[in-house]
């Protein structure tokens, strides 16, 4: 039987893990990108926290984080396997998130957060002051207390983009450097279907399925019929790398916190990387680093962990996180037959990597989209 061709359009963590899935499914996977992993991915600190980043409001997104979450494992192995690498390289780290409140202000959010918890059974430890400055001794001694929470990880998504780019070779899957043109469809308004894409260059790749994973670029493909165009749009994010220190100074485990009111989170990597992050704000593509935003994320950070300061700046960058109404992503069929959506992720795309490669999987290869991802289709929106 010939297979299944497949064109992924998109090569961050989302496109990469639907290409690298599908492939070692048994389809012929072309996944197109001008520079792979080096949008939204190069800038994401990796965490998998759906229990730190849970809302009462998002229930369905915290659940669907919980199960990408519980995957990870496994994830982490089998794409390990097909890397040639261990767990451990892709910067594969259980110890935890400590979620910390700065004075009594951050302490009444943080109460919050512990009452979404409860309501909706995850589990987290309430800790004193002291308690938090046992786990992480770096704290500064003035914070108010916080959470624990065993089930928040991380991973390192520039080691994770790499595995993927090995794993999907490894499986047959083609990486093209080349941007798309075009979504080429045939048919009327209103009932496409899709023949394939057009490269930069003006080469045409026919394609029976094409999976749209471009992150905040989703709705600007030239040729996407508008019934299919999903409702995304840029949600700038602001973060900081500070180098490994040459005495090992860096947090045990990743720390978020309110820091008077300014959300930051600390993720400390295993070579000594401390990675600081972020901002959110509603800028349209601009990528530019303000001096306002480091010196927030600085100063809140700074604030929290006190030896920091003695790290040095490594790399301040920005991105475009793929925001949608709802915050969660858009998964599956369109009303064009043979587009497939995978994007949307928003803050939540390394963590939602395994869930959605194993979504798209299920759409072609299974009886349809799985249940976990079922609520998650761009009919939703309409
Ligand atoms: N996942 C954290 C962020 O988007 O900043």
């Amino acid at each position: 039987m010939t297979p299944r061709r497949v064109v992924v359009v998109g090569g961050g963590i989302i496109g990469l893990t639907v290409g690298w899935r599908l492939a070692a499914a048994g389809a012929e996977v072309t996944v197109c990108d001008p520079a792979p992993g080096r949008g939204s991915s190069w800038a994401a600190a990796g965490m998998l926290a759906p229990i730190g980043e849970a809302s009462a409001a998002e229930a369905p997104l915290t659940r669907l984080g919980l199960e990408s979450v519980r995957r990870w494992p496994t994830f982490a192995d089998e794409l390990s396997a097909d890397a040639d690498c261990t767990p451990d390289d892709l910067g594969f780290r259980r110890e935890g998130t400590l979620q910390v409140a700065f004075d009594d202000d951050d302490r009444r959010a943080l109460d919050e957060l512990a009452a979404v918890h409860r309501l909706l059974g995850l589990e987290s430890e309430v800790c004193s002051a002291r308690r938090c400055r046992q786990i992480e001794p770096l704290l500064a001694p003035s914070i108010r207390g916080g959470l624990l929470v065993v089930g928040d990880w991380q991973v390192d998504p520039r080691r994770v983009v790499g595995a993927l780019v090995r794993a999907l070779s490894r499986r047959g899957g083609r990486l093209v450097t080349s941007a798309v043109r075009r979504l080429r469809t045939t048919g009327e308004p209103g009932a496409h279907s899709v023949e394939g894409i057009e490269l930069e260059d003006g080469t045409e790749l026919e394609a029976a399925t094409v999976v749209l994973a471009s992150g905040a670029r989703a709705a600007l493909l030239d040729g996407l019929p508008k019934e299919a165009v999903p409702p995304i749009r840029p949600v700038k994010g602001e973060i900081l790398r500070l180098a490994a220190a040459p005495f090992g100074l860096r947090p045990s485990l990743t720390v978020r916190a309110s820091v008077r009111g300014q959300f930051v989170y600390v993720v400390p990597r295993a070579d000594g990387e401390v990675v600081v992050g972020a901002t959110m704000q509603e800028a349209g593509f601009d990528t530019g680093v303000r001096a306002g935003a480091v010196l927030d994320l600085l100063r809140a950070a700074i604030d929290l962990l006190p030896a920091l300061s003695e790290l040095s700046v490594a790399e301040c960058l920005a991105a475009s996180r793929p925001g949608t109404p709802d915050n969660a992503p858009v998964l599956g069929p369109t009303p064009v037959d043979g587009l497939l959506l995978a994007t949307g992720h928003h803050r939540n795309g390394v963590l939602l990597a395994p869930v959605t490669g194993d979504a798209l999987v299920g759409a072609l290869f299974g009886s349809g989209l799985p249940r976990e991802a079922a609520s998650f289709t761009l009919g939703r929106f309409t």
